[in-house]
Parts: C-alpha cells; sequence; structure tokens
C-alpha cells in the first residue's frame, strides 16, 4: 500500500518522524511520498527521502506560495536530485491555483502553475495539482496542457462527479484522502464509487485530513489503511483488490 502524498516534512512531524515511518511500515504501508508546498520544505522532502528507504519526494511551489517563486531555484532543485546516487524524486507538485486564502494574485498563481507544468514536461515528470475554489481556471490550464504523456492527478480531490469526469477525459488521474469518510462528503462518495477502478489512488495529505475514525487526530501514513477501507466498502470489493488495484495505478504513474 502507498501513501502518495503525505507532509513528512511538515514541522508537526520534527519530533517523532522516525516513529512514524516506523508505524506506517508496521501498518502495510510500504513506501510514502513526501510532498513539498516551498523552497524549504522541498529541501526538506529531499533529506528525509535520503534517510528513509520507503520515502520518495516532489519538488513544487504550492499556490499559496507564489510571491517568491523563482523557476531557476526549482529547476536547479530538480538537477540537483538527478545527481543523488539513487534519484527519488517522482513527481512536480503540489503546484495549482487556491482562490481560498489568496484571492488577488491570480495571474501570478495561473503564470507560476504554468511554469511547473512545463518544467515537468521538460524533465518528463507527472504533476500533483492542488485545486480550492479555482476550478474554472484549474481546467481551463489543464485543458491546453492535455493529455499529460507523464502524468497529472488531482490531489485531494473534492469536487463533483461532473467536473471529475471532464478531468478523465484528460487523462488527469484523481487522489482521495480521509475527506472521503467524512459524514458530509457526499459528492466525494459519489466519485470514488463510480469512477473507474484504474483512475485514482489514495493519500493522507497528512498532518491534515485524518480519515475517520481518527477525524481530529495529527494525520499520518499509517491511517491510509482506514481510507483504503472506507473506499472498498463504498465499491463493494474487498480490501486486497482495492489495495492491489490502486497500488498498481500509482506504480505505474509514478515510475517505481
Ligand atoms: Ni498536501
Amino acid at each position: 500500500m502507498l501513501d502518495t502524498h503525505c507532509h513528512l516534512n511538515d514541522e508537526q512531524f520534527d519530533k517523532d518522524v522516525d516513529r512514524v515511518v516506523n508505524n506506517f511500515l508496521h501498518a502495510g504501508v510500504d513506501k510514502a511520498i513526501c510532498v513539498a508546498w516551498d523552497i524549504p520544505s522541498n529541501e526538506k522532502a529531499r533529506e528525509i527521502a535520503r534517510k528513509y528507504d520507503c520515502v520518495y519526494y516532489t519538488v513544487g511551489v504550492h499556490p499559496d506560495n507564489v510571491a517568491d517563486y523563482d523557476e531557476q531555484k526549482l529547476e536547479t532543485l530538480i538537477k540537483d536530485a538527478q545527481k543523488d546516487e539513487r534519484n527519488k524524486l517522482v513527481a512536480v507538485g503540489e503546484i495549482g491555483l487556491d482562490y481560498y486564502r489568496i484571492k488577488d494574485n491570480k495571474e501570478r498563481q495561473k503564470k507560476v502553475f504554468i511554469s511547473q507544468i512545463e518544467l515537468a514536461f521538460k524533465f518528463h515528470l507527472p504533476i500533483i495539482i492542488h485545486c480550492r475554489e479555482a476550478y474554472g481556471d484549474t481546467l481551463e490550464i489543464l485543458k491546453r496542457y492535455a493529455p499529460f504523456k507523464f502524468g497529472a492527478v488531482m490531489h485531494c480531490y473534492s469536487g463533483s462527479l461532473e467536473y471529475a469526469n471532464e478531468l478523465l477525459k484528460l487523462g488527469v488521474k484523481l487522489s482521495f484522502t480521509g475527506v472521503v469518510t467524512y459524514k458530509n462528503a457526499n459528492n466525494v462518495k459519489e466519485v470514488a464509487k463510480s469512477i473507474p477502478l484504474d483512475s485514482f489512488f489514495l493519500e493522507t495529505d497528512c498532518p491534515y485530513l485524518a480519515p475517520v475514525p481518527h477525524r481530529g487526530e495529527r494525520n499520518e501514513p499509517a491511517f491510509v489503511m482506514d481510507t483504503a477501507k472506507y473506499v472498498a466498502d463504498l465499491r463493494e470489493m474487498s480490501l486486497s483488490d482495492l489495495i492491489s488495484a490502486t497500488d498498481q495505478n500509482a506504480t505505474k504513474f509514478f515510475k517505481f
């Protein structure tokens, strides 16, 4: 089982990252992808991936942090990864648009998103997309770049089934967090239940969004199992079949 999106580089894990990694290995999660959101978190993700065999990482600048985005710097980080004895950089992310927190820099956000999509293409890497309250503009940009030869995934999918189908048509995969287990998330449940088995995978987005029965706690990669159980029940299939399908999807996508 894989956790395809976690933030072990978040300061909430500074004190016990060893224990958190052991926990997920014992829970049957054999790989986790540590996702970056700004330059310091990029560097920290690489350090963690160097320390733990089972941790991979991404480089990217989240739309909340576009103010000091520097394309040159990001390109250097990708080239540095290629010099590593074992290159564990698996994607560019998380990148995208977020009009929830900051609404007055939409043009800047779009420019930075596009710049990072083009960087990913240049280095033949998949992209991990973050989208919040920016569905129209995100789709418009994705349409320009589809089909995604090296892969694209909309992380923490929480939109409608209709929007999901638009993304799938562009060849974009979806990824579900613990949000799918929340009582009021009927939209997400409907999507997770009905999209093709080869079109999605699972993640925690920890330390945020812990699935039921851990809701409200600090989330960690081990809890991706709770989301897997929930989605298996939704789709009326066995846990092992669900895990084997989503693992296969993620393994192909991130080229493990
Ligand atoms: Ni995230």
